[in-house]
């Protein structure tokens, strides 16, 4: 069977970062599932339905990449989408250490499947969506660090 593959993470909003990952990772696996995790914990700027949605318009050129959004265990959703790996992308030691321990749980409570790091591209490095999201609720200019479109979506959140 082949092997189906799995990108979670909470995407408050996506970033170029993570794009490329789903572009490398689209191009190594048959079918992607891009995992939108609502994360109530992390109290999203976007709805989990915003940032679906903001993933979809900025994969559609990606035939083998689907995009859901989903509650609960990252692990269970796995095993109801019959996929064999979770993907994470590494930008530094200190992602290291929490994905570690985040693979050894889910492997704890899944042991089938394996989850895979891949490491992000080094013009990439240095995003993440919080920083991101300060900047932009500052006032600075964060278009350059987005996919087209998502740049447009932040300022509207932030304009009231
Ligand atoms: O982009 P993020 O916020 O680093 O992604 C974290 C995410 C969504 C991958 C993680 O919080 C997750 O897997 N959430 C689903 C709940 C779950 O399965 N938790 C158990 C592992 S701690």
């Amino acid at each position: 069977m082949p092997l189906g593959a799995i990108y979670p993470g909470t995407f408050d909003p996506i970033t170029r970062g993570h794009l490329e990952l789903i572009e490398r990772a689209a191009y190594l696996f048959p079918k992607l599932t891009v995992a939108v995790a609502e994360n109530p914990g992390k109290d999203p700027l976007f709805s989990l339905s915003e940032r679906v949605d903001m993933i979809r318009n900025v994969t559609a050129h990606l035939k083998n990449v689907k995009v859901e959004g989903f509650t609960g265990l990252l692990v269970d959703l796995a095993r109801r989408k019959k996929a064999a790996i979770i993907l994470k992308g590494l930008r530094t030691v200190s992602d290291f250490e929490y994905e570690l321990q985040m693979a050894q749980i889910n492997r704890e409570m899944h042991p089938e499947i394996e989850t895979l790091f891949i490491p992000t591209g080094l013009d990439v490095n240095f995003l993440s969506s919080s920083m991101i999201k300060e900047i932009a609720g500052a006032g600075g200019d964060v278009e350059e660090w987005l996919p087209p479109g998502v740049a447009e979506r932040l300022k509207q959140k932030f304009r009231y």
